[in-house]
Parts: structure tokens; sequence; C-alpha cells
């Protein structure tokens, strides 16, 4: 078939960057790992830096966040996080254990949804990682429905245990498992309708899975409880477990059925259309912005991955992504091709793996990696200090911090405290509270001088909180040190609650009030949205702990 090269070698970068280790690489590196010639790789990082789903720092290119996009766009079509998702966290609790959900993905298991329980002793594979389904309690459930293509992809597979670590890179390498002893589990899993993992990823790791079904009567995902042998043996386990699993499997069936049922009548869990700005073909602006360097078809390639939140037409992928139907159609079966995309009918859907591109890694960023790289892109172009704090109680509590470098520089670490009402970033923090709240609190502070310029008035105070909700951002000049003035700006989650705040720091000999504003805001609120993309990508269906 005609295969959309450009969009082959991309996605070529892109896994060999998933691997373990591999999320920041010199192009250098990158050639040599993949085969591509420097020339070509130069170009594909160009495309993605320019996407947004990698970035450069130094000679380095490293994975960001943007690129979970195609992965927020399976998880949010395949319904299985939104629908499973609150079960799994009641199930954990419940247990006091590791909840995970896998999905099958050839002859591997893919996890997508992971509630993890903090244990001095825990394995915790991330959303993404994949396992071979003779290694772990879902793999026999998903193997009592494989046809016959699919055993001889798995033996095949097994055939060359070699290729082990390339195939299952989160997992540790360890003697084959015999056959007969995976016939004899997949016999166990269709007679009885469940699956053990008796230690067979590592030591002291065991699990217990049950089936989910989908609308169509298949296996759509498994159900696993994570537990460890200290705590438990298998038998334990599943005499703990198996019962609520069973009755939560079917409570888990009737959501994911509601949940799909609402995607395709576009009701309100209609997903979003991910990503594709719809109509617009934003690689035809990039192509005339950076020509040769910018590989259009790579662009439009992930635009579809990105627009495939679920079963779509090619009548519809065109449409929400504004290309043409034979650019659309040449995308999809290059995906196809490459094990991203299934095809019945006119209908396109994406699969598991599009997990693999880099969705493990990314998934798996602190709140501090995420926000570290676009700080330290502030300092560079501000040449001022940057931090980030959050509310916690009065005060504010710095959360990230990047100084910059000078003589003279404001002394704070991750980890300070402040009051809120003296701060730029406390009183944007005070202004997303509902309104009720922000009173309580600066009256409740004591407010009390701390330098001759700090406004200690609880009324005036409440009306600078309230322009700072109005106009976006909050300027302190002096209040709280000499000298000190600092400009701050909300940060929002995905539902446009203030989680944050970040700001620059300087000095008032800096230069009038008026020019500073004017040097800083438009940096810093730039830096505060793509901040906020990020925080969306990494956070799709999750709660975020902040730091
Ligand atoms: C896990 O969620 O970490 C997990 C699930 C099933 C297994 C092993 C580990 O068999």
């Amino acid at each position: 078939m005609d295969v959309v090269g450009p969009l082959e070698r991309g996605l070529a970068v892109l896994r060999v960057m998933s691997a373990p280790g591999g999320h920041r690489m010199r192009p250098s590196e990158l050639a040599r790992a993949t085969g591509l010639a420097r020339s070509t790789v130069d170009r594909v990082v160009a495309t993605l830096v320019h996407l947004g789903h990698l970035r450069e720092i130094d000679r380095e290119v490293e994975l960001a966040p943007p690129l979970m996009e195609p992965g927020n766009a399976y998880l949010a079509g395949c319904g299985i996080p939104d629908a499973l998702g609150p079960v799994a966290e009641r199930l954990a609790d419940e247990f006091d254990e590791s909840v995970s959900v896998a999905a099958p993905d050839g002859d591997g298991v893919r996890f997508v949804t992971q509630i993890t329980r903090r244990r001095t002793m825990s394995l915790a594979f991330r959303i993404g990682d994949l396992l071979p389904a003779e290694r772990c309690a879902p793999g026999p459930i998903f193997a009592a429905e494989w046809d016959e293509a699919a055993r001889a992809a798995w033996r095949a597979r097994r055939a060359s245990p070699e290729r082990f670590p390339e195939h299952f890179p989160a997992v540790p390498a360890r003697p084959a498992v015999e056959a007969e002893e995976f016939d004899r589990r997949v016999a166990h899993a269709a007679a009885d309708g469940w699956a053990a993992d008796d230690q067979l990823i590592e030591p002291g790791l065991i699990a217990v899975a049950v089936p989910v079904r989908g609308p169509s009567g298949h296996t759509a995902c498994a159900v696993s409880v994570v537990s460890h042998t200290s705590r438990h043996t298998v038998a334990s386990l599943a005499e703990a477990t198996l019962p609520r699993l069973r009755e939560e499997a079917s409570a888990m069936e009737a959501a994911l059925a509601r949940v799909l049922a609402e995607r395709a009548s576009g009701g309100p869990g209609a997903a979003a259309g991910a990503g594709a700005g719809a109509g617009a073909d934003p690689a035809r602006t990039a192509k005339r912005e950076l020509g040769p360097e910018f590989l259009q078809s790579l662009a439009r390639g992930l635009t579809v991955l990105c627009a495939l939140d679920g079963t779509r037409s090619l009548s519809e992928v065109a449409e929400s992504t504004g290309l043409a139907r034979a650019t659309a159609r040449r995308a999809l079966l290059t995906l196809e091709h490459l094990g991203y995309v299934e095809h019945a009918g006119r209908d396109f859907r994406p699969l598991p793996r599009v997990l693999e591109l880099g969705y493990a890694h990314l998934s798996s960023l602190g709140f501090a990696e995420i926000v570290q790289p676009h700080m330290a892109d502030l300092v560079r172009r501000t040449h001022e200090s940057a931090s980030m704090a959050v509310l916690d109680g009065d005060d504010i509590r710095y959360v990230a911090r990047v100084p910059a470098y000078k003589i003279m520089s404001v002394d704070i670490t991750v980890g300070t405290r402040l009051p809120a009402y003296a701060t730029s970033m406390g009183r944007v923090l005070l202004a997303g509270l509902p309104h009720t709240q922000r009173a309580a609190r600066l009256a409740g502070a004591g407010p009390r001088p701390i330098t001759g310029r700090t406004v200690t008035d609880p009324v005036e105070l409440a009306k600078i909180v309230e322009g700072a909700a109005e106009q976006g951002h909050a300027f302190v000049d002096e209040e709280l040190e000499e000298g000190l003035r600092s400009l701050a700006v909300p940060v929002r989650d995905g539902a446009g609650q203030v989680v944050a705040a970040l700001n620059v720091a300087t000095h008032a000999a800096r230069g009038p009030v008026e020019e500073t504003l004017a040097a800083l805001l438009p940096p810093l609120t730039e830096t505060a949205s793509r901040i906020e993309a990020d925080l969306r990508a990494v956070t799709r269906g999750r709660r975020l702990r902040l730091p």
C-alpha cells in the first residue's frame, strides 16, 4: 500500500523516544536509533517541535505533554477511564490495594487506568505500559477470545525471546512462561471468568483480574487488584476481592455501555473532538512559515490521530480536521498499517497502541517536571526569577522556582511560605476562590504591615483581590519587601479552577511600573497558557497531585 513516508518516519522517531530512557535525546542519537538520515531526523524534529509534541532543550529534544493528545483522544473515545475510573477508585479504597484497568492490545495487555496505593514495595505500571499476555492477570482473560491469527502472532513473538525488551520495555526480562502453563490459565479464565498473576512479572507481585465486557459482548478490558505476597496469597486475594470485583464488573459494564452510547449520540459525554481545530488545516500555515523543514504530511497524520476520539467515518475525520478526504484517507490507512488504527467498513477507530507514543512517560510526570521547562523559558525571556505557588491556609507556599542569575536576586526556595494578602501570587490565588471565601480568608489572616506600603485594611484588600479577578493578574509594589515588585497570573486546570499562581519578581529600580508591566505581563500570560495546556494534557481524566 501507499504509506505516507514522513508520517511513518515521524512515528518511528516518537517510538524510539518512548522507550525507557529515550524521552530526551540528541538528534544524532535519534538518527542512529531509527536508522534514518540525519537530515530526515532534523526535519521530523523541527516538525514535531513546531507542533509542540517535542521541545528543544540545549542540544537535545524531549517529549512534551501535547504529545499526549492522540492518547487522550483514544482514551476519551474508548470510554474506559471515564466509565470505570470512579469504580476503580472506590475499589482501591475498599481493598486498600492498587487497582488497574487494562485493554487487550495484540498479544499484550495495555494499561488504561491506574489507581495506585503508595507502598514501600510497589511496582506501579503507568498508563500506556504494555505487558505480555502470559505474564499478567488480564492476559489469559483476553487470550480466551483470541482467534487463530492472534494465537499465531503470540507464538511468533515467543519464538524470538531476544526481542522481548523491545516489545515490552516496561517488564523485567525473565525466563519465558511455558506455553502449556499459559494454555491452562487461559482455559481457567474462560471457564471461571477470572485470572491471576502469581509473581509472573516480579517476585512478590500478585494480581487477580476479572473481565469487563463492552456493548458488543466482547471483553473490552480487565480490572485487576494488585497486591504483594507480604499481604496476600493469590488464594486469599481472590477470596477477599473476587465477589466484590464480580459485582462491580456488572456495574462497570453498564457504565461503559452508557458512556459509549452518550459518545455515539453526541450527548453530554461526547468527546470534545480532541485537539483538532474543526475546519482549519494548521499544517498549511506552518508549511508557509517553516518551508521545507516542515513535514506537512507528518503534521496532518498526527492531526488525524488526535481527531480520532472514538469511531469516526472518513468524512467525519476530513471535516473535523479540515483536510481533503484523500489526504485524511491516506493518513488513516498509514496509521492502520502501523497498528494505531482499525477500520471496519467506512469507520475508523484508534487502537490502544496509540498510547505507545510517549504516553507512559508523559502521564507520570509530576507537577514540577511539567512546569519547570516553561518557567526556565520565562526566565530566559524576562531575565527575572519565576516562581509558582499554591494557596495553603492563609499563606502561599512555593512549589516551583527558577532563579534568574543576578548578583541581587530574591532568595526564596520551594516550600517557602508567605502571607497571601501581601503577595501577588496570593492575591491571584485568593481571586480564584468563591467570593464568600475570599473575604473570610482576608479577614482571618489578620493582615499586618510588613513594609511601609503593605495594604492591611481588609476592605481595601478585598477590592484589590476583586481587581485581580477582573484583570487576570496582580501586581505588588514593595508591599512585601522594600525594592521588590512582583507580578502574578493564575494557572487554571482543565475545569477552569485556579490551582496555582505564576509570578516574576523584579526590582523597583528596573524602571517605571508601567514599563515593567508592559514588559513582563505578555510573557507571563503566555507562559501560564502553555503550562495550562500541558496540565490539561497530562491530567485528562485524572486528578493532578499538587505538591
Ligand atoms: C498492575 O496493575 O500493576 C498489574 C496488573 C496485573 C498484573 C500485574 C500488575 O498481573
